[in-house]
C-alpha cells in the first residue's frame, strides 16, 4: 500500500514503543521497573473522579462546542490569570484532548512549506514530528548539559532566518528538566517580537517545579498576543487518560484551532471537561502533595544514578526526568537503554528519543515509587559494573 507524502514525514514517540516491549517482557515473567513511561503514578485526585461521574450521570454525554465549554473555558482563563498574571478571555483558550494536539494544531496553523520552525532538541519528540508534518523545516536548537540544558542565546540568535515563523520552547523541560531563566524568555521574546514569531510554549510542567517559580513567556509585555501556551490536566492533575489539555492564545488564532479541532475530534469529552473544572476550580492541596513526592524522588533517584560508574547526571529543577549523561560507558544511548531492560529489566528510553542531541544520554522518568526507585537503582548498578 502507498502511504501519502504527510504521513510518511510524520515521527513518533518511542516512549510507547519501548512500553510495548517491556509490557511483552513483562507478559513472559520477567520482572521489569518502568522508567521509560512520562506519566504519573498517582491517580486522578478523588474530587475530580467524582465531578467526572456526576457529570455522566447528569448526562453531560452530548457533544460540547468545538471551542470547549464556555465554564472550563472560563476555568481556565481563571487560572491562567492567577498563575501568569495576564488577562485571558474565554475566546482566547480552545480545549483539547490532551497538550499534545496543542503541537500540531500550532504547526498546521502557522506554517507552511518553505518555513522554519526551531524547536529544542533534546525536546519532546513530537515538536519535531507536527513541524515535518506541516511541511515546514525543522530547526534544532541544541540544548547541551554545559548550559544546564538552556538555550545558548548566541546559538539561538544564528538559527533566526527571515523564513523563521515558529520557535517552540519548554520550560521545565522534557527530557533534560531545564528551566529556561527570565533573562532567557526576555531573549527569545525580543527576537520574536523583532521578527514577527509566533511562540509555542509548553508549559505543561509549569505546576512541577524545585528550584525557583514558574515565569511565562506570555507575560512578558507585548507577548500573550504572539504566544501560543500550550498546558493542561495530564501532569499537572495525574489525568493523562482523560485526555484534557487546552491552548491559550490570541482570538484569530484560536478560530483556526477550533476549525482544526472542527475536522477531527468536534469536541473533548464532555463529561471530561465538567471533572476539568473541578480540577481547576477545586481543593489544589493533592497538586503540592504530589510536586513533594517527585522532589523526594529526583532527590533520591539523582543521587543514586550519580553512583553508577560511567553516569552522571545534573539535578533536575523541574518535571519528573532524570537525563543521564552515560558516554563514560563507552557505549551508545541505545546500547545502554536496550542491555538495562533485556539483562537488568529497566525500562529507560534512549536519549536519541527526543532528537540527535540526544545521544550519550538515557532518560529516566521518576514518576514511579520510591522503592521501584531503590530497586532500579540496584538493578542498574549491578548491571552497568557488569559492563
Ligand atoms: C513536553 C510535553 N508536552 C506535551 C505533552 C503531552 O501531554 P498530554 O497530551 O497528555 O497533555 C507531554 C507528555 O508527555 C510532554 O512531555
Amino acid at each position: 500500500m502507498k502511504f501519502s507524502k504527510l504521513v510518511q514525514r510524520a515521527g513518533t514517540e518511542t516512549a510507547f514503543a519501548v512500553l510495548a516491549k517491556a509490557k511483552e517482557l513483562e507478559r513472559q515473567g520477567k520482572s521489569i521497573i518502568h522508567f521509560e513511561i512520562g506519566e504519573p503514578d498517582f491517580n486522578t485526585p478523588e474530587n475530580v473522579k467524582q465531578a467526572g461521574i456526576k457529570a455522566i450521570q447528569e448526562n453531560f454525554t452530548h457533544y460540547s462546542p468545538a471551542q470547549g465549554i464556555l465554564e472550563l473555558r472560563e476555568a481556565v482563563a481563571e487560572y491562567i490569570h492567577k498563575t501568569r498574571g495576564i488577562d485571558v478571555s474565554p475566546e482566547e483558550v480552545v480545549i483539547t484532548p490532551g497538550g499534545k494536539d496543542v503541537i500540531l494544531f500550532t504547526a498546521s496553523a502557522i506554517l507552511d512549506e518553505g518555513d522554519e520552525a526551531i524547536y529544542p532538541n533534546p525536546g519532546y519528540p513530537i515538536y519535531e514530528s507536527a513541524i515535518k508534518i506541516s511541511g515546514a523545516t525543522p530547526v534544532p536548537m541544541p540544548l547541551l548539559e554545559e548550559n544546564g540544558f538552556a538555550f545558548d542565546r548566541k546559538e539561538f540568535e544564528k538559527l533566526i532566518t527571515p523564513k523563521t515563523k515558529l520557535i517552540i520552547i519548554n520550560s521545565p523541560g522534557n527530557p533534560t528538566g531545564g528551566i529556561l531563566s527570565t533573562e532567557d524568555l526576555e531573549f527569545i521574546a525580543d527576537i520574536a517580537k523583532k521578527n514577527d514569531i509566533i511562540v509555542m510554549s509548553d508549559e505543561i510542567y509549569s505546576r512541577i517545579i524545585y528550584e525557583g517559580e514558574f515565569h511565562s513567556i506570555a507575560s512578558i509585555p507585548g507577548m500573550k498576543e504572539r504566544t501560543v501556551i500550550l498546558d493542561g490536566f495530564s501532569k499537572t492533575y495525574a489525568m493523562t487518560g482523560w485526555r484534557l489539555g487546552y491552548a491559550v492564545t490570541n482570538k484569530e488564532l484560536a478560530k483556526q484551532f477550533v476549525k482544526l479541532a472542527t475536522n477531527s475530534f468536534s469536541c473533548v469529552a464532555t463529561f471530561v471537561q465538567m471533572a476539568g473544572i473541578e480540577a481547576l476550580r477545586g481543593p489544589q492541596d493533592t497538586v503540592e502533595e504530589m510536586r513533594k513526592k517527585y522532589e523526594e524522588r529526583r532527590n533520591l533517584i539523582i543521587n543514586g544514578l550519580n553512583e553508577v560508574p560511567g553516569f552522571s547526571v545534573l539535578m533536575p529543577k523541574g518535571a519528573f526526568y532524570a537525563f543521564v549523561n552515560i558516554t563514560g560507558t563507552g557505549k551508545t544511548s541505545k546500547e545502554i537503554s536496550d542491555y538495562l531492560l533485556n539483562e537488568a529489566g529497566v525500562a529507560t528510553l534512549p536519549g536519541t528519543s527526543f532528537g540527535k542531541y540526544g545521544e550519550g544520554y538515557i532518560r529516566f522518568s521518576y514518576a514511579t515509587s520510591l522503592d521501584n526507585i531503590k530497586e532500579g537503582l540496584k538493578r542498574v548498578k549491578e548491571a552497568i559494573s557488569k559492563l
